[in-house]
């Protein structure tokens, strides 16, 4: 795309995609105001540091505020006013019925609505109910004002450079005038765009995370089938991945897929279908699959303990949901902690960007203190540093010798060949 004309953009919501968004928007040439009900999160904002691990932000937030180009309150108002295009970046919790949560949406569309500059457009980039865009609009109560429905597909970790180097475009609009003004904001990046209405576009995020979470799941249970007829998934996944109508990515086993949009969004959509009236059973088999493979590490666990996790110490390496992030959000390691816990185990864990109290484990700051007197060590999330580890150190701190390896990053032979006990993924 070409050089982008520099449009008054309004960011509501500071969280992870709001962050990102504004920050990238900022670099790309917008003048971008960025505003969060959380006015100690927008104190930090505003002095150039960020309140979560995301690489290249910092730096960016930093340029974008020397620059006069991003600037960051605690009032959506003022974040609005005059602006071409408000983006909401607002969270959709899963509600008590595994719908998700439209609350905080609305209660910002009834407050912004009156504020929006004339014929301007709302994005909405939250993950929200498809066809929530007219329920939006109804709510905006501005027949000038246009809903555009334009979903994120950044993952954490790389979301500066998801933003900036995207697949797609996804961008849902009633009409095509509008459709042209929303991709405007993106010129100075380079994907194809997909123009569509708002259902579909709404329709595009679920599925395309749901997918993914559908592929880990299968090769998880392709790992368990492995276990079972003496194969290893880790040529299967080889194998398979050199179809390119599968791919290799998305094709490592491991301890069960997490995060903060997998198992919100794949539940939800299990909802919005039957609320719809479709039984959307593969993807309850998906979900069925991840919560199986919890209980498969922690299984695992409780085998190299010699049967029994009552009074055993095992150690955990990597508590967030993934490397290079500092995010705990629904992530597999605390699932298969609280299963070894509530099997009778102290859980002592470590991980690189750990730095609080987690309720029900003892957290270290050092991967060789988290294996002291554990007569099993679980490797939960794959930080590179664990590759690197002195496993004689390890050994000697440890009760006992045994690994389970939940994401397949070390190597078994040495392991085994230095007196350890290793259990990996669909590995014999
Ligand atoms: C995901 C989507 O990728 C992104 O497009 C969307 O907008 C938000 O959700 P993210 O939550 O950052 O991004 O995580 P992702 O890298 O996709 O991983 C999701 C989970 O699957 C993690 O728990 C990860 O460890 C697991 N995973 C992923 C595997 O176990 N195996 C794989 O091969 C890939």
């Amino acid at each position: 795309m070409t050089t982008p004309a520099s449009c008054r953009v309004g960011v509501i919501g500071a969280g992870y995609v709001g962050l990102t968004t504004a920050a990238c928007l900022a670099h790309l040439g917008h003048e971008v105001r960025c505003s969060d009900r959380d006015t100690a999160r927008v104190e930090l904002l505003s002095s150039g540091r960020i309140p979560i691990f995301e690489e290249g932000l910092e730096d960016l937030i930093r340029t974008g505020l020397a620059s006069g180009h991003l600037a960051f309150g605690a009032n959506n108002t003022w974040a609005v006013e005059d602006a071409e295009f408000t983006l909401l970046c607002l969270p959709t919790p899963e509600g008590p019925d595994g719908g998700p949560d439209m609350s905080v949406v609305e209660a910002v569309a009834t407050e912004i609505g009156p504020h929006l500059k004339d014929e301007s457009i709302v994005v909405n980039k939250s993950t929200v109910p498809v066809g929530s865009a007219d329920g939006v609009a109804r709510v905006l109560g501005r027949s000038d004002v246009r809903i555009v429905s334009n979903p994120e597909f950044l993952r954490e970790g790389s979301a500066v450079h998801d933003f900036l180097h995207p697949d797609r475009i996804v961008i849902g609009a009633l009409d095509e005038e509008t459709a042209v003004r929303v991709s405007g904001l993106f010129a100075g990046t380079d994907a194809p765009v997909v123009f569509t209405n708002p259902v579909t576009a709404e329709t595009i995020k679920y599925a395309s995370n749901a997918f993914l979470a559908a592929k880990v799941s299968f090769v998880n249970a392709v790992a368990a089938l492995c276990e079972a007829v003496g194969a290893d998934v880790r040529q299967v996944c080889v194998g398979m991945g050199l179809d390119p109508r599968i791919g290799s990515s998305f094709l490592h086993p491991g301890p069960g897929w997490g995060g903060s949009c997998f198992p919100k969004d794949t539940v939800a959509l299990v909802r919005i279908a039957e609320e719809a009236g479709y039984d959307f059973s593969l993807l309850k088999g998906v979900i069925a699959v991840n919560q199986e493979q919890y209980d498969r590490v922690a299984q695992k666990a409780a085998r190299l303990a010699g049967g029994s996790l009552s009074g055993v110490r095992v150690g955990l390496w990597g508590v967030t949901f993934k490397a290079r992030t500092d995010d705990l959000r629904s992530s597999p390691a605390l699932e298969v902690a609280r299963r070894l816990v509530e099997a009778g185990a102290t859980v002592t864990a470590y991980d690189p960007t750990l730095r609080r109290a987690v309720e029900g484990i003892e957290v270290v700051f050092d991967a060789y203190a988290a294996c002291e007197g554990a007569s099993v060590v679980v490797l939960a999330t794959e930080w590179d540093e664990f590759r690197w580890l002195d496993f004689d150190k390890v050994g000697s701190a440890m009760a006992r010798r045994a690994i389970v390896d939940a994401r397949n990053l070390l190597d078994p032979a040495a392991l085994r060949r230095a007196g350890f006990e290793y259990e990996g993924i669909g590995i014999l």
